[in-house]
């Protein structure tokens, strides 16, 4: 079992979260951008990537947020990566977690520590294309809608309870990358817009 955050999970009022990334990070820029335009009222703590190369990184550190690398491939199980992302998290004071372009399945130990704490975004209308290439997917399908979700993560892949969804429509002209672009822009706007009405209703409460 892992401790309760010691560290206080507010900063200045402000409570904290943490991001945890893969790749390009720009869900994690639109926090960013949002925080700082005072439209989201919350401090980033830390973001994480199990990718040490994690373009990411370096829009944490432009923005003056601590990283941490937690490379999966060096941990000897799933259960122990997973310990040492909650207590990195909970060591902050981290009241909820986004998972924004976070390429692992989430496991027991890091779901016990945060339970109904930890969002996910998904660029389709969950249930419909799970997983990876969920773009591709939708091109492929030759679906008229698709979309994005954000929904609360549990042991199943982009399986977890659903908190918002925003359709997009798929043009007939639209290749995968002009497709990407309209559903990026949507989720830049979904997960802080998301992220604020989650933390003002758990401040109500
Ligand atoms: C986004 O499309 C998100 O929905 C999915 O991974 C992508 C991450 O993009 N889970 P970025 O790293 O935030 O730019």
């Amino acid at each position: 079992m892992i401790q309760p955050a010691m560290a206080s999970s507010t900063a200045g009022g402000r409570p904290q979260i943490g991001v945890l990334i893969s790749g390009r990070g720009s869900n994690l820029q639109a926090l960013i951008d949002a925080i700082a335009r005072g439209e989201l009222r919350a401090r980033i703590a830390v973001v994480i990537s199990n990718r040490p190369g994690a373009p990411g990184l370096v829009r944490a550190e432009a923005g003056g947020i601590e990283t941490v690398v937690l490379d999966h491939r060096t941990f000897s199980s799933r259960d122990a990566f997973d310990r040492a992302i909650a207590m990195a998290l909970l060591d902050r004071g981290v009241r909820l977690v986004c998972l924004a372009g976070f390429m692992r399945l989430v496991g027991t130990p890091l779901l016990d520590a945060f339970p109904n704490a930890i969002l996910n975004i998904h660029p389709s209308l969950l249930p419909a294309f799970p997983g990876l290439d969920a773009i591709g997917q939708a091109i492929a399908a030759r679906v008229t809608i698709t979309g994005v979700t954000v929904h609360l993560v549990d042991e199943t892949l982009d399986g977890g309870p659903i908190v918002a969804q925003e359709a997009v429509p798929v043009l007939p002209s639209d290749t995968e990358e002009t497709l990407a672009a309209r559903i990026h822009a949507v989720e830049h706007r979904l997960l802080p817009a998301v992220v604020r009405a989650l933390l003002a209703a758990r401040t109500a409460v």
